[in-house]
């Protein structure tokens, strides 16, 4: 008998490879340890998985107690950004393929905000960055239909419609690390994309308030914060035109 493919016939699935991944997680539970410590894990992973996988399949078959935060795991909720090597991602979109798996991962919570258990931080004081520069449309009139903005108008700004408040960004910038006041790339990146909204009415009560010390200016353009960003934007481009803004009005 024939053991052709008839054309249109599903087929079996190609054989998927698998390999082994050491992950070595920074950990800490404030209830039990003095100091954090790094532990490692083994795990069989497969082609296209990514180290959030990595990461539920230690928690799910080796240590529940394993803390981490994730929702969407597609890259949209902003939820999983942890220090990969030593640089910000986000877990759900780093493929274990893409790192070098011939030596261990490391895997650490973003640095400064405050350690809360394993790869957890206190996000409060990154959204308190975010909300003191009023992260909403200020517009004093009240249109009987839609804002009118020409395409032109709406790409002014669009880049910074992406940000997921992952916080990668603003926790990799090292102006950050050392002096928390500071509102951070984050915070300046949804400033940015108010100010440059033709709708928006605001821009020069954000432009004052990042005017302050703790504002634009403690920026060292270190593109860090451009490095980290997992949607793509050009943080650093967007800090430095509110800078522009600021000193010029804005464009
Ligand atoms: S600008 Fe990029 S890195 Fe920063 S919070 Fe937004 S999405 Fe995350
Ligand atoms: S889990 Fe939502 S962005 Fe990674």
């Amino acid at each position: 008998m024939s053991t052709a493919v008839l054309e249109g016939q599903p087929t079996a699935p190609a054989e998927v490879p698998s390999f082994t991944a050491t992950l070595i997680i920074r950990r800490y539970d404030p209830e039990v340890d003095a100091e954090p410590y790094w532990q490692d894990f083994d795990v069989t992973m497969h082609g296209t998985d990514r180290v959030l996988d990595a990461l539920h399949k230690i928690k799910w078959e080796q240590d529940g107690s394993l803390s981490f935060r994730r929702s969407c795991a597609h890259g949209v909720c902003g939820s999983d950004a942890m220090r990969i090597n030593g640089r910000n991602r986000l877990a759900c979109k780093t493929l274990l393929k893409d790192l070098d798996l011939s030596k261990p991962i490391y895997v650490e919570a973003i640095k400064g905000l405050p350690l809360e258990k394993d790869l957890i931080v206190d996000m409060d004081p990154f959204f308190e960055s975010y909300k003191s520069i009023q992260p909403f449309l200020i517009a004093s009139s009240k249109p009987e239909k839609e804002r009118i903005q020409s395409v032109a108008q709406r790409a002014r700004f669009d880049e910074t419609t992406k940000c997921i408040l992952c916080a990668a960004c603003t926790s990799s910038c090292p102006v950050f690390w050392t002096d928390g006041q500071y509102f951070g790339p984050a915070a300046i990146v949804n400033a940015h994309r108010f100010i440059f909204d033709s709708r928006d009415e605001g821009a020069q009560v954000r432009l004052d308030i990042l005017n302050d010390k703790e504002g634009v200016w403690r920026c060292r353009t270190t593109f860090n914060c451009t490095d980290a960003c997992p949607r793509g934007i050009e943080v650093t481009k967007a800090i430095a035109e509110v800078k522009a803004a600021i000193i010029r009005g804005k464009a």
